[in-house]
């Protein structure tokens, strides 16, 4: 698979502390993917697994999220590890419009430019009881609300500020993370469900009216990933109560989440492929396997 020649934008890029190691159902092994940085080990995110990987692949990588200090970590765990990598970033809102036009503003015209969109709450955007968002409709918050629904509207803030340029390009392949969540509801995921359902329907809608421009649009929905979002107990028991609502026991196991470099890999199939592939349904393997509820 050949990147080389693009740049790739990547929006949603960070990291998190290990405070639980989850293993894979048939290795044994972690399926964290690991940053390493000054001695200390972090469990990489969607956005990060996919930078490496899309670098991996020859592509230019310019990695977006709030935080400067878990940006400079990732791009130097990039460069240290993908011999020759080029990694820029930006530390930009999405919410800030201004801030998104300097932005792309900011981007070279040198080579064609694809976006991969990975933004989601489980950095911390609203603080929720022991880390968990899983919340039963009784028991969201306004904020958690909001949070969820700004997700879909700073995508299209973002995707409307990129097309004139992607419009002029040979082609432009679009990735939009959105989640299993978004066609396989769970007891305590409503909220999360619906926002992640109305991205996936956009990601769906854009396709549509977009492909005539060559701009090429794929919907990743994951199952559960280990990038930290799951590492607290009260996550986990919600989590296993979920898969025991689909016939799955994980009490003598851990729930099997999988890891982030396998949806980074997936996505550069996408990017990659001579075809348009539409969407990519994936779990981690023994994850609870449904499709639709
Ligand atoms: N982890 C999973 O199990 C899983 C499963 C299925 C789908 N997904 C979806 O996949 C995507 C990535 O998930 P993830 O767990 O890898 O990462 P995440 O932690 O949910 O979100 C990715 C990053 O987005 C950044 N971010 C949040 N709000 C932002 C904003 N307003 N402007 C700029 N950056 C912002 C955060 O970094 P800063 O705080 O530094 O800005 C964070 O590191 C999300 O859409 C998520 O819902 C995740």
């Amino acid at each position: 698979m050949n990147l080389q020649g693009t740049r790739i934008l990547i929006t949603g890029v960070g990291i998190k502390p290990v405070e639980y190691v989850f293993t894979d159902i048939t290795t044994g092994q972690p399926s964290h993917t690991s940053v390493l940085a000054d001695g200390k080990e972090y469990k990489a995110n969607i956005g990060a697994a996919t930078a490496f990987e899309c670098a991996k692949n020859g592509a230019v990588v310019h990695l977006v999220a709030r935080t400067e200090s878990k940006l400079q970590i990732i791009k130097k765990w990039i460069e240290e590890s993908v011999s020759g990598a080029q990694v820029k970033y930006s530390a930009v809102d999405l919410g800030d419009i201004a801030a998104l036009q300097k932005l792309v503003a900011s981007i070279p015209d040198d080579l064609p430019l694809y976006w991969v969109q990975s933004v989601g709450l489980g950095a911390g955007t609203v603080q929720v009881k022991d880390d968990n968002p899983y919340l039963l409709i009784d028991d969201l918050s306004e904020d958690l609300i909001e949070a969820e629904l700004s997700v879909l509207k700073n995508t299209v803030s973002l995707l409307r500020l990129l097309l004139s340029r992607f419009r002029k390009q040979k082609e432009t392949r679009v990735c939009v993370v959105s989640s299993m969540s978004a066609i396989r509801s769970v007891i305590s995921g409503s909220m999360h469900m619906a926002a992640k359902g109305a991205i996936s329907r956009f990601a769906n809608a854009a396709t549509i009216e977009l492909d005539k421009d060559k701009i090429f649009v794929t919907d990743m929905r994951p199952g559960i990933v280990d990038t930290g979002m799951y590492d607290s107990k009260v996550v986990q028991e919600t989590v296993s109560m979920m898969g025991k609502n689909y016939g799955y026991d994980y009490s003598k196991t851990n729930i099997f989440c999988a890891p982030p470099s396998a949806v980074g890999k997936a996505i550069v199939s996408a990017l990659t492929s001579e075809a348009h592939i539409l969407s990519i349904n994936m779990v981690a393997r023994g994850q609870w396997p449904h499709e639709q509820s």
